[in-house]
């Protein structure tokens, strides 16, 4: 099998995004939009995926991160043409095909990109350009055909009446022999409105020299769209975020309004679990089968087990949750807390950098930080674990089968032992061995035949 190289173009600001920063690391489903067309350009078999970086390079480097991709810097825009010049010196040699996307282009399928690929292979082109009819074609490169065939390309603001009024466009995806790109890249010049060096002129070039082109037309417009601003980024968003649905309830989820659930690219979820509106489930996140996730709930970067419930209004970030807990309405679990089989964790309860144990309950109005707590506990309303002193964090461990009365404060470093049980109110200060009652408050004192001063009368 011939090799293939894919080049990434993404060099480009994208002026009209109007943002500090650079257009391709704006994300769409979660990712920064570069990541879709390297995922593309690594399932169609790429042996070697090279993105080509100007402005923001170290940042676009830095988001591409052990994606095994080489960077080739423009550090001067001066052209698309330019731009996979630039990519030449990392493929001396190289005499397979070259495979052109765009870095802005994210909604790029496998199977589009395999099928153009093949038709490429199959017809021994030299120059292969994907292209698609639009209604409006306005500010896209026409193709231009004569008898029927490939001759070249013209830019929006280079055409002629005439040229404006042809649909088919130039989606800005190729797929190239190698020699002969860099060869014709050589000799693009910069003859045009915006004075800059052409990718696309390289298809008149080769016309021209007698060598095979051709014109790939695909149906799907919305697959090949770039994104050039803001209103362009959303429309990808929703579109994405169609597609993601679309699989999930393949797989057997529930999604009750996929227009109104947002879920990144790469989030895992089980069968039978049902997804309400209203619901932003991000990064690394994965949850299991028969989950209920209900309305209003972030979930980020954590690991739910099967059965559980999230009722409505949680913060989840970057959390651990085991099979059957219930979390909620209205919690929130903050980075590293792990909640075991059957906890309960209630509203208004934050949960830090702790452990709750097996079939424990934090039902009500609590702060727990840096705890570790055992199995069949019961933390009271309003319950706090003092963590901090003002310089350090402390560590709060309650063991098994401990009961904590409504109204604590535990000042850590703290233990309470096994079957433990503190009174209401009380704030503990010191361990607490196990099978121990601790009640650490002012006794109260009834003072008998008290009367209230009758203020408002004596004032009249
Ligand atoms: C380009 C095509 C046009 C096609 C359209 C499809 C050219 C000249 N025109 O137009 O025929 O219909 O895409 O969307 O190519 N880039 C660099 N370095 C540069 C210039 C551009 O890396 O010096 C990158 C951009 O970041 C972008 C891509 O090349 O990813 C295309 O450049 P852009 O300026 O967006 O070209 P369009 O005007 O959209
Ligand atoms: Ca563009």
């Amino acid at each position: 099998m011939e090799q293939l190289v894919s080049v990434i173009l993404a060099a480009g600001k994208g002026m009209r995004m109007k943002s500090e920063l650079v257009k391709v690391l704006h994300t769409v489903a979660g990712r920064p939009m570069l990541a879709y067309p390297v995922a593309a350009a690594r399932a169609v078999g790429s042996s070697r995926i090279i993105v080509v970086a100007g402005h923001q390079s170290d940042k676009v480097e830095a988001a591409l991160q052990g994606q095994q991709v080489d960077i080739a810097l423009q550090a001067e825009q001066l052209g698309s043409g330019h731009a996979v010049l630039m990519a030449g010196p990392l493929l001396a040699g190289f005499e397979g095909d070259v495979l052109i996307l765009c870095g802005d282009v994210p909604l790029i399928k496998q199977a589009t990109l395999a099928a153009f690929i093949a038709a490429h292979r199959e017809n021994r082109a030299c120059v292969s350009v994907l292209t698609v009819e639009l209604d409006d074609p306005a500010g896209y490169g026409r193709i231009l055909r004569a008898d029927g065939r490939l001759r070249g390309i013209v830019e929006h603001r280079d055409a002629t009446d005439a040229q404006r009024a042809i649909r088919e466009i130039n989606t800005g995806i190729y797929c190239c022999q190698a020699p002969f790109l860099f060869e014709a890249l050589g000799k693009v010049k910069t003859n045009n409105d915006q004075g800059e060096y052409y990718l696309p002129d390289i298809v008149s070039i080769a016309a021209a020299a007698g060598m095979k082109v051709q014109a790939v037309k695909t149906g799907d417009f919305e697959e090949v769209a770039g994104i050039n601003d803001r209103a362009g980024l959303a429309k990808a968003e929703r579109a994405m975020q169609a597609r993601i649905a679309l699989q999930h309830m393949a797989n057997g989820v529930t999604i009750v309004d996929p227009q109104a659930t947002y879920i990144d690219a790469g989030v895992r979820i089980g069968a039978d679990t049902v997804v309400y509106p209203g619901t932003s489930l991000r990064g690394a996140t994965e949850i299991g089968a028969r989950c209920i996730i209900d309305m209003h709930s972030v979930i980020k970067d954590s690991k739910i087990g099967s059965g559980v419930h999230i009722k409505p209004s949680c913060m989840i970030d970057g959390s651990t949750i085991a099979d059957n807990v219930a979390v909620g309405p209205f919690a929130h679990l903050r980075p590293q807390a792990v909640l075991d089989e059957g906890a309960r964790v209630g509203n208004f309860v934050e949960v830090k950098k702790s452990r709750i144990g097996r079939d424990s309950k934090v039902n009500h109005l609590t702060y727990i930080g840096d705890a570790t707590i055992g199995a069949d506990v019961n933390v009271g309303a309003g319950t706090i674990t003092c963590n901090y002193d003002g310089r350090r964090k402390h560590q709060t461990v309650i063991d098994d089968n401990v009961f904590i009365g409504s109204n604590t404060a535990l000042v850590a470093p703290v233990t309470i032992g096994k079957n433990a049980l503190i009174g209401a109110g009380s704030t503990i200060t010191k361990n607490v061995p196990e099978n121990t009652l601790a009640v650490a408050r002012g006794n109260q004192k009834n003072y008998e035949n008290f009367m209230l001063p009758k203020i408002g009368k004596e004032n009249k």
